[in-house]
């Protein structure tokens, strides 16, 4: 192994979000102490590669504006993408943005007015839900339903047809692989959510920033690649921000085929006047699609081997919790309504008891009451400390 995934980092007092910035994410509870496996960055040191790249830049010294929004950036994309979707981009469809929630926001504003409907799949990341909101959008929600045969969440295209065919309703997020369930669409599902939208006027932005992130047995399809009209409809986001932990450097590729619609994106992105980018960003993604694929390898090795050994732990030790095994991300999504606790005391058990930093999961809609959502990007032993703080927590005859 080039990359000793083991190593514990101390991230502590790094102006980082994950251990420095969870206490106050919990209103009303005291998540002081807690061991944090919330937000979905990784505890993990970037590729050598990227890493490298960055400081040859730093000692370099100037800064200047960039003479270009990155003709390497470009065919680092399009070799990536290409390798590991099979999907051939072309250049001109790459917009290089600062980041996949602001240029979700940017979609939005461009190709939406006021009032008008986006359609979500609830439970799902929350800023899809507060970008609609925020720029005064109507959410409407198509939630998916759980299937208790396959144990995982399905699409109900039953109500999807009817969300695509009101005509008020413009935009579908996608998100695929989906935070926080772990799903991977499946080429059919794809095909379905591609041709009701495209039938029905609603464009669609597919957030695949998890995309690199495919657990054994589960191959990711781009939306975008599925046939020429749908491609058409399709803005794609993709970054090197999950998966080689650089989100603080905010960069993401924004895939955007149709050139009217790209046209307006730019236009918008002109209007908020966002549209440099920071080199930092731009050099690190680019060394992490050029480099980074052994990385991704023993990376994937690693998350899967984490989320494998807490299925077992839970199976044996954590009576009630059932954990959906992801078939891609590094999220695992675990419902503890087994556990006869009520939703708010799961919260304050996990939180005030356990002690771990999760993501609750009604922070992705009301159907996430009761399940939370764990990061396990982070080492073995980190993970153990926190399965054995649950299943102390658990243990307690006294559990409220
Ligand atoms: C589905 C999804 N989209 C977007 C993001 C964040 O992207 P960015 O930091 O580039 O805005 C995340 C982060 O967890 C995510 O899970």
């Amino acid at each position: 192994m080039e990359n000793n995934f083991d190593e514990v980092i101390n991230r502590i007092g790094t102006e980082c979000s994950k251990w420095d910035g969870f206490e106050k994410r919990f209103p009303g509870l005291n998540a002081k102490g807690c061991l944090p496996m919330w937000v979905a960055d990784t505890d993990f040191k970037a590729p050598k590669k990227v890493i490298e790249a960055i400081v040859e830049k730093a000692k370099f010294g100037i800064y200047g504006y960039p003479k270009s929004k990155g003709e390497f950036f470009d065919s680092a994309v399009i070799q990536w993408i290409d390798k590991r979707h099979a999907w051939k981009l072309n250049k001109e469809w790459i917009v290089a943005t600062a980041g996949v929630v602001p240029a979700l926001t940017y979609v939005i504003q461009a190709l939406t007015k006021e009032g008008e409907g986006v359609i979500i799949q609830p439970p799902v990341y929350y800023p899809f839900k507060r970008c609609i909101i925020n720029n005064h959008r109507e959410t409407i929600k198509n939630p998916l339903r759980f299937d208790d045969q396959k144990l995982n969440y399905e699409i109900d295209f039953e109500d999807l047809e009817r969300k695509v065919k009101d005509p008020n309703n413009k935009l579908l997020i996608l998100c695929n692989p989906h935070n926080p369930v772990g799903r991977v669409w499946s080429e059919q599902d794809l095909r379905k959510i591609g041709e009701l939208c495209l039938e029905n006027g609603v464009i669609i932005f597919s957030d695949e920033i998890h995309s690199d992130l495919i657990l054994k047995g589960h191959s990711h399809t781009p939306l975008g690649k599925l046939n020429e009209q749908i491609n058409q409809n399709v803005i794609t986001a993709y970054s090197g921000s999950k998966t080689f932990n650089l989100a603080g450097l905010q960069i993401s590729a924004i895939i955007i085929p149709n050139g009217k619609l790209r046209r307006k994106y730019i236009q918008q992105l002109e209007i908020n006047s966002v549209s440099d980018i920071n080199i930092f960003g731009l050099i690190a993604m680019e060394a992490a699609y050029k480099y980074g694929e052994n990385y991704l390898h023993e990376l994937l090795d690693y998350v899967e081997a984490n989320i494998d050994y807490a299925i077992e732990f839970t199976e044996k030790n954590l009576k009630g919790v059932n954990i959906i095994k992801p078939q891609g991300t590094y999220l695992v999504w675990a419902d503890f309504r087994g556990t006869g606790l009520s939703a708010d005391e799961i919260d304050r058990f996990v939180i005030e008891k356990a002690k771990i930093a999760v993501d609750l999961g009604r922070w992705f809609g009301e159907e996430g009451a009761g399940f939370v959502r764990f990061n396990f990007a982070c080492s073995r032993s980190t993970l153990q400390k926190a399965l054995n703080q649950l299943k102390s927590a658990l243990d307690d005859p006294y559990i409220k």
